[in-house]
């Protein structure tokens, strides 16, 4: 099994991405650490306590930073997630809590106590693996690479320019980008074509178990609000592709370029520049995806999902 580090801010797809993660036998998921994203701090690192209790995944869970590096205005996607940040299911009463060292430094232990280089895995804004690195370069020879949702090719989902990841904290992005590892950039290009539509929900529905029951209910609370927001029938299940890839490499289709992050205060402020026709001579940075084998990726989630009881 592969060892990686979870970062995220929970978040319906982050809940599934741990799901994934958290369940899967290809996957040796050592630690959850927890960023501020789609709800503040507290909300994100409670809902990561509730889906490992809930589903029974004996990880232990850090809290991080509750805040971008620089910019000032904390962005937050209640709109999307909710008030909670993960509202649809209803959790038991909790008992399982947050270990007392902060992220960034169970992020710079960890790497520093293991032998082989670790893939870190982000499905948040990158704030966690960005203070890491400015605080203890050396863990650069641990990295093995970055798998990150974050960023697109195209266009973005907040701002024309952006995805919310990298609008998040893209100072932070600029780091994880520029750190001199190899970031596997699962974007908004990809994301955008597993649309968890009706007929995906009921799949999974089959299943019965508590992983399946999870799924339904996070996913008809998410549903409801992408298709407020955007318009789609289904809601694109952006994170647990990050999970799904090193499961199964096959369903993503990579291009290796320079991507650069677009950390101007401008109005395309954290825009990932894809350079796909290969303008700039710098060494590549990325893999980027480019394309997604839709099935292959409800298989391995349908898998995950059949590894609960
Ligand atoms: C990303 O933003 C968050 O709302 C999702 O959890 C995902 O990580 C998609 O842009
Ligand atoms: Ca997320």
């Amino acid at each position: 099994p592969t060892p990686i580090i979870l970062d995220c801010d929970p978040g319906h797809d982050d809940a599934i991405a741990i799901m994934l993660a958290g369940g899967h036998p290809a996957i040796d998921l050592k630690g959850i650490t927890v960023v501020a994203g789609n709800q503040t701090l507290e909300k994100t690192v409670n809902n990561a306590l509730n889906v490992c209790q809930h589903l029974a995944i004996d990880v232990p869970v850090f809290a991080g930073c509750d805040r971008p590096m620089v910019r000032a205005k904390q962005v937050i996607a209640d709109d999307i997630h909710g008030e909670t940040g993960l509202d649809g299911p209803v959790f038991a009463p909790r008992t399982k809590t947050a270990e007392a060292m902060h992220a960034v430094m169970y992020i710079i232990e960890t790497l520093k106590a293991s032998v082989e280089p670790m893939t870190l895995v982000a499905t948040g804004p990158l704030t966690n693996y960005a203070m890491a690195l400015r605080m203890a370069p050396d863990i650069i020879e641990k990295i093995d690479r970055f798998v990150i949702m974050g960023g697109s090719l195209q266009h973005g989902n907040v701002t024309p320019a952006a995805e919310f990841n990298i609008l998040a904290d893209a100072e932070a992005a600029h780091i994880v980008f520029s750190a001199g590892k190899k970031v596997v950039m699962v974007g908004l290009d990809v994301t955008r074509k597993v649309l968890c539509l009706p007929s995906v929900v009921e799949k999974m529905r089959v299943e019965g178990n508590v992983a399946s029951k999870l799924f339904v209910d996070l996913m008809s609370f998410f549903n409801k609000t992408q298709k407020e927001v955007f318009g789609w029938e289904g809601g694109p299940l952006h994170d647990p592709v990050t999970i799904a890839y090193l499961i199964n490499p096959s369903i993503l289709e990579l291009q290796s370029m320079v991507t650069e992050i677009d950390y101007s205060q401008g109005p395309s402020y954290g825009r990932t520049n894809c350079d796909l026709f290969g303008f700039s001579k710098e060494p590549h940075n990325s893999e980027v995806a480019m394309n997604v084998d839709v099935e292959a990726f409800w298989q391995v989630i349908r898998e995950g999902i059949a590894c609960y009881e």
